[in-house]
């Protein structure tokens, strides 16, 4: 048996700015949860870290949106996503803050420490500024077109739509958020971590695992997706990197005469690892140190692709520059997981929410942590769908472990009231069942060891697969009434299999493990003959086609159009903010306030939509407008499919006189907006609203 170890295992921390979604838990959190849960049932000493990163303009747009402050906004979003967690039996150490006092102390000092060792470079150069606000605007605070793939909205730090890092002036059209006016240059003085200085070591140890001369991790068990991309920030070039900003939000930049300056998000965030682990040192009675800065300890960062340059090359060479601290072993990051062919946008509401999965699947959190495992996005994107979600627990869950598990607890209260019988000559077949035990718990525990979490759940259910097998060969039940010695040999090996399903599976479905270590009476490894059973319940129940047709429904409804061009933004398109769009048609004359009120616009949604028979270019639609469910006929066919429109909110003119076209009659107008291109959007509210709700 291999050595105890002691492991820092940290989760992303994510942002404070809105809840948790399917994507977060299969990206970081999930794999993170089996990998802990695996290496402390090995006997490890392990701490699993995370908290909410709580700082970043992100946040302060958040609130300004909002008409709140940026602490109200982290305080309720803290509690929501520290709570997600806990129900989905995420069991960190410690869920922290980077808001906590002792974070602000730990970052300002890890700054100052690079500071005083002249790690930083200082430099003064032109930043935008708003005037109207008389203030300098952090990245995220202007949008413009990407120069690398020409669409719009892309933010002065990312291009959301190609991935593309910016710096703002990079952007084609340059708009400040706060006023909607075009910025202007102004100079401001900021630090940069000279990260050109540090290439040489990095691609050394990204390549071959040597850090000063010292074998510090195997590269050949890092992800390639993670080399791969460190790899080519190397080769690219790095260049000295700003990490402070002018924002009154974050850990103050603890330098004199910087005032109104504050750390970069993302040089303050990783250190926020640390401060967890000091606090949950000081609440445990251990020394933090021994989890940082000891050579033996591995540190290991579980995150999504989009984090792998922060963890692979900046946080590394902060941690280096200061000089005691261990760099990490291993940065296992996750694909993307994408939504029913989409991907997963918080801004469209096109997400799954943890807590909303929780009100609609009561106590099914290992269904959802059983299919997210199953499809872990480890090596490329992957999908869930709803069908898939169903059909993996219905087959899988209900339709095997659960089964056999059921089968198993149900004959030996029938035959031997409930206790586990004694097990007498074993034939080959018994003795192989009951050595796959052991050769399965071993090979689960090889692939989670080395990150490969997907094939190690699958391998556990060979297990469940085999008990059932091993039932429907044997049949128990018919022999009972011929050979009742055979059947018990026969159920207490089947017990045996139940009782290592409940350890080997307790990484990945910690509720189920517990569950069943219920029905079995036990916590030991295995189970002694004579011992009592307690009455079984059903392990999993199935999920019928209502729930997921609720759910397929629910997605459609409440999710917006994805934008045409360009990712989040308060703008959507270019030339935005200087009011000369050459293509925009001229204004009507002048009408009355009376002329137009006559208009009886109101808040419809279209409830099924055809084909017109009769016309490529128009779509019949039956809408609810909260006054009638009528009959439109919209020329819409070219820019939308029937199925693309069911569920939409849109705005309606209702008191048109009606009309027959092509042979139907249609009541009323959908508005639509026209692009200087042609192609058309629905007027559709900001947020749901009631049907027949009135337009003015
Ligand atoms: N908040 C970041 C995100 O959600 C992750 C921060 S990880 C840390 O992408 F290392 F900075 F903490
Ligand atoms: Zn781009």
């Amino acid at each position: 048996m291999k050595e105890k170890k002691r492991y820092t295992i940290t989760a992303a921390l994510p942002y404070a700015n809105g809840p948790l979604h399917l994507g977060h838990l299969a990206g970081a959190y999930l794999p993170a949860d089996i990998f802990v849960r695996y290496l402390k049932a090995k006997g490890n000493d392990v701490a699993f870290i995370c908290g909410s990163d709580e700082h970043g303009a992100a946040i302060t747009l958040r609130a300004k949106k909002e008409g709140c402050t940026p602490q109200e906004i982290v305080d309720k979003n803290h509690e929501i996503i520290k709570k997600s967690f806990s129900n989905f039996g995420i069991d960190f150490d410690i869920y922290h803050r980077t808001s906590s006092k002792l974070h602000h102390e730990t970052a300002s000092d890890f700054f100052k420490n690079l500071y005083e060792k002249g790690s930083f470079t200082q430099e003064t150069t032109e930043q935008f500024f708003d005037q109207e606000h008389q203030q300098f605007l952090a990245d995220r605070y202007v949008t413009g077109t990407c120069p690398k793939c020409n669409s719009a909205g892309a933010y002065g730090d990312q291009c959301e739509k190609c991935g593309s890092s910016l710096s703002p002036t990079d952007l084609i059209n340059p708009i400040s958020t706060l006023s909607g006016k075009t910025p202007v240059l102004k100079e401001t003085t900021h630090w940069f971590l000279p990260m050109n200085k540090h290439e040489k070591w990095l691609k050394t140890w990204i390549e071959t695992g040597v850090l000063d001369g010292k074998q510090q991790h195997n590269p050949s068990e890092w992800r390639k997706q993670v080399i791969g991309q460190c790899k080519s920030w190397i080769d690219n070039g790095l260049q000295p990197r700003s990490i402070t900003r002018d924002l009154d939000w974050g850990v103050k930049v603890p330098v004199d005469g910087a005032d109104g300056k504050v750390l970069y998000v993302w040089f303050d965030a990783p250190i926020g690892y640390i401060s967890a682990t000091k606090q949950w040192a000081a609440d445990n009675g251990k020394n933090w140190e021994d989890y940082w800065k000891d050579n033996n300890t591995q540190l290991i960062h579980f995150i999504g692709k989009d984090n792998i340059v922060f963890h692979g090359i900046i946080f590394p060479i902060i941690l280096k520059e200061h000089g005691d601290f261990i760099l990490p072993t291993n940065v296992p990051a996750n694909e993307f997981l994408n939504l029913e062919g989409d991907k997963i946008s918080t801004s469209r509401n096109w997400a799954v929410w943890l807590h909303e999965y929780l009100e609609d699947f009561p106590n099914k959190q290992d269904e959802l942590r059983y299919v997210l495992t199953s499809i872990a996005p480890e090596t490329k994107d992957s999908e869930f769908t709803w069908k898939d979600f169903q059909a993996r627990v219905n087959n899988e869950l209900v339709a095997i472990f659960g089964n056999f598990v059921n089968r198993s607890l149900v004959l030996t209260h029938k035959y031997f009231e409930g206790k586990v019988p004694s097990q007498g000559t074993l034939t080959e077949y018994d003795k192989e069942v009951l050595s796959s035990i052991t050769s399965t718990q071993h090979k689960v525990y090889e692939l989670i060891a080395t990150y490969r979490f997907r094939d190690a759940q699958t391998e556990a259910m060979t297990l469940a697969r085999l008990g059932n097998k091993y039932l429907a060969d044997t049949e128990p039940w018919k022999l009972i009434k011929t050979d009742e010695e055979r059947v018990k040999t026969i159920l207490n090996i089947s017990l045996q299999l139940c009782n290592a399903l409940s350890i080997i599976f307790e990484p990945f479905l910690p509720y189920t493990s517990k569950k069943l270590k219920g029905f079995l009476n036990s916590n030991a490894s295995e189970l002694n003959s004579g011992h009592q059973l307690n009455q079984p319940e059903l392990l999993f129940e199935k999920i019928e086609d209502e729930a997921i047709e609720a759910q397929i429904e629910k997605l459609k409804k409440i999710s917006s159009p994805a934008p045409s061009k360009g990712g989040e933004t308060t703008f959507p398109l270019g030339r935005v903010g200087d009011g000369t769009n050459p293509k925009a048609k001229p204004m009507k004359d002048e009408i009355t306030f009376d002329d137009f009120i006559k208009m009886d616009i109101r808040v419809a949604t279209i409830l099924a939509a055809e084909k017109h028979p009769d016309a490529d270019k128009l779509l019949k639609l039956t809408v609810d407008t909260g006054i009638d469910v009528r009959t439109v006929v919209s020329g819409i066919a070219e820019h939308y499919k029937p199925e693309d429109v069911v569920g939409k909110q849109v705005s309606m003119l209702v008191n048109l006189a009606p009309r027959k076209i092509r042979g139907i009659e249609s009541k009323g107008m959908i508005l639509m907006a026209e692009n200087n291109e042609g192609s058309l959007a629905f007027i559709s509210p900001e947020k749901a609203m009631d049907n027949g709700g009135e337009v003015r």
